[in-house]
């Protein structure tokens, strides 16, 4: 097969910023994505939904003048998160989620959570006005190994958030590991997780075998390659709770190459590429559309995109970065050749 139609897909985690960089990365995705998940951790953060309809405003006046792109919206979750403002989004026909941090766990998660028990009020509306909640599920105890996070997350806190809110409607946010896995099988049609693009291509051995990759560098950490085999598995296996989420977070390249280089791969200017190759490469084209294109709109309770989109089979190589004024972004796979490209 040379040429692949799909329904046009959305992005379930997608991190766009605002100001220059937004400018640049919002045109990479609605040139493939009908809609995507917004994450709220700006510098400072979106807590209200007053502040997420002005961040929306930011975001569709940074778009390509005919794209019909919809961002969907998310607040952060805070202490200080009142019933009134999640009912209020709730509400709003442009907030989809709230997104829970745990404090300092990862870019812009200082203003995060660091009393889960405190927030269960918060996560008992949620659940009674049917607002998802969206977690980065890493335990943030510095005494935990980096690899282990995950892991101690899901079963020092979220086995109990799921016990204490059968109703609520989770996403488990990139899930890294067998375990997280397990865990989303296991658990109601509830529940329900997004994979990225570069946990399924990569194990560890990508960001240190050689030399240390700081591209490959995000949080939740690439992991072990048999947690790679899971999340391929998962993926491919045309169950509708794993679906499509890139975590595609732009940082300036400095910030990436540095004594202390930030998290986050960008994968955006190809994201239904990389995922095509992925799936091809797993002999599982014919899963990649329930994954990309219809299972997180399910879960969300959004109608399906009713327009396609074709790729063609065809090696390109990926630019060596992208220009943010006189900055440059270095994305994931720079100057390797894919084999997928989208044609319209
Ligand atoms: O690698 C990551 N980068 N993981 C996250 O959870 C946040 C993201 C970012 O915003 O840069
Ligand atoms: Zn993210």
């Amino acid at each position: 097969m040379n040429k692949l139609t799909l329904i046009r897909p959305d992005d379930w985690h997608l991190h766009v910023r605002n100001g220059d960089i937004l400018k640049t990365v919002i045109a990479h995705t609605a040139n493939q994505f009908a809609r995507a998940i917004i994450m709220p951790n700006l510098n400072p953060p979106v807590l209200t939904v007053d502040q997420a309809l002005v961040y929306r405003q930011e975001i569709l006046q940074a778009l390509p003048a005919d794209s019909s792109f919809n961002p969907l919206m998310t607040l952060y979750l805070t202490s200080d998160l009142t019933q009134d403002e999640v009912k209020k989004a709730a509400e709003s026909e442009f907030i989809h989620a709230i997104k829970l941090y745990p404090a300092g766990a990862t870019t812009n998660s200082d203003s995060g959570v660091s009393d889960l028990k405190g927030i269960y009020p918060i996560l008992e509306t949620m659940e009674q006005v049917d607002l998802p909640l969206l977690i980065h599920g890493e335990v943030t105890n510095p005494d935990c190994d980096i690899f282990d996070r995950e892991k101690v997350f899901i079963e020092s806190s979220l086995n109990d958030i799921v016990k204490n809110f059968p109703d609520l409607r989770i996403v488990v946010e990139h899930v890294t590991t067998k375990e997280a896995v397990d865990f989303v099988l296991a658990a109601s049609s509830k529940v329900a997780a997004t994979i990225t693009p570069q946990h399924l291509m990569f194990n560890r051995n990508a960001i240190l075998a050689g030399g240390i990759r700081p591209h490959h560098y995000c949080l939740p950490i690439i992991k072990r390659e048999h947690h790679r085999q899971a999340l391929l598995e998962a993926a491919t296996s045309g169950n509708p709770k794993f679906f499509l989420g890139t975590d595609s977070a732009p940082h300036l390249t400095g910030a990436k190459e540095s004594s202390c280089g930030c998290a986050g791969c960008y994968s955006a200017y190809a994201a239904i590429e990389l995922y095509t190759e992925v799936f091809d490469q797993a002999g599982a084209l014919d899963k990649l559309e329930g994954f990309a294109s219809f299972f997180g709109a399910d879960f969300y309770n959004l109608p399906r995109n009713s327009k396609s989109i074709t790729l063609q089979q065809q090696t390109w190589t990926v630019p060596a970065t992208y220009q943010v004024n006189d900055k440059t972004i270095t994305p994931l796979k720079a100057g390797e050749d894919l084999s997928w490209k989208l044609l319209g």
